[in-house]
């Protein structure tokens, strides 16, 4: 390959650029010229790109963001978006694109290169780790650090008051940031889309660990998706049962940062390797992690899967009593 394009696309999430500089220094080791595509899939349709040198990503594995900007693409979802962008990348003269994003970004490298032949190689990154065929994501870590950061706060003005706090934490269908979180801040409870809610249990199970000695303030946390409305609902019923609940959503917070150690690490692993798999004649691949090794995991494979790790949760049950 002599040109390449890379781009990032859907939710930013910390170590997304760590991940644009690995990627530019390993291709230019290979005397790749490289361009970086604004915008996701947008800037790809638009054209919107610049060539990337080796001083352009330096500087940035520790940033959060991404220097080439995110949206999320609904015109790329059409099959006459995804030849738009076919056209742009010949006549840019771009052999192969990596694509770094979550769930809907690497849907749309999978159709790119089933439709257009061009090589495609997907990196997932999303705080949501929610990503079928690999274990670890880019950005999850720090997204979790993030947020227990924050907990911990809460939790002092929680045994201050003796108060009960529902925390909401991001994950539009998945439990992994809340589960994690959850275990690490030593929540009470934690709540997740992946398992049906009885909200009676809830103040039922509060009740018995009172009684049990365990004192009144606590730590409950909800994932975002687990049912519309469910943290303010759950607060009324609380409050019906004479606690005095308060509610605290973490959001957008969780997506900003420095990323961690872990996640620029992971970053840059990934980068290097998803060269490597190009030069390798792989397409139709993302970087997976399967424990501590990455893997090439077929796109096809894990588009609209649903990853969900019940030993975990099964373990998170028994520390609620
Ligand atoms: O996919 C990452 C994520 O942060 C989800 O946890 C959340 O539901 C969603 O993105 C929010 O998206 P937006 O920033 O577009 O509102």
């Amino acid at each position: 390959f002599k040109t390449i394009g890379i781009l990032t696309c859907g939710g930013d999430a910390p170590g997304m650029n760590a991940a644009i500089r690995a990627l530019v220094r390993t291709a230019l080791n290979q005397q790749m010229k490289v361009y970086g595509i604004e915008r996701g899939f947008t800037g790809l349709m638009n054209a919107d790109m610049r060539r990337l040198s080796s001083p352009s990503v330096s500087n940035i594995i520790q940033r959060g963001g991404t220097i080439l900007k995110s949206n999320r693409c609904e015109a790329f979802k059409t099959a006459e978006g995804r030849r738009q962008a076919t056209a742009v990348l010949r006549e840019s003269g771009i052999q192969a694109l990596i694509c770094i994003g979550g769930d809907g970004t690497l849907t749309g490298a999978h159709l790119l290169a089933l439709e257009s032949g061009i090589p495609v190689i997907g990196l997932p990154c999303t705080i949501d780790n929610d990503i079928y065929g690999s274990d670890d994501s880019i950005g999850f870590d720090t997204a979790v650090n993030t947020a227990l950061g924050a907990i911990d706060r809460i939790r002092d003005t929680a045994l201050s008051h003796e108060r009960l706090f529902l925390v909401e934490v991001m994950g539009r269908n998945s439990g992994l940031i809340a589960t994690q979180v959850g275990i690490a801040c030593g929540a009470e409870m934690i709540l997740i889309p992946e398992y049906p809610i009885v909200l009676e249990s809830i103040s039922n199970t509060l009740a018995s660990n009172r009684k049990a000695g365990r004192g009144s303030s606590g730590i409950i946390i909800l994932a975002e998706g687990t049912e519309p409305g469910l943290t303010a609902r759950l607060a009324e019923q609380l409050q019906q049962h004479g606690e005095e609940p308060r509610i605290c959503i973490l959001g957008h917070i969780q997506r900003g940062g420095s990323p961690t150690g872990h996640d620029r690490v992971l970053a840059s692993c990934m980068g290097a390797t998803a060269i490597s798999y190009l030069l390798a004649g792989y397409t139709d691949v993302m970087v997976g992690t399967l424990g501590r090794e990455l893997i090439p995991a077929p796109l096809g494979d894990i588009i609209g899967q649903r990853k969900h790790d019940p030993r975990l949760y099964e373990m998170v049950m028994m520390l609620h009593k």
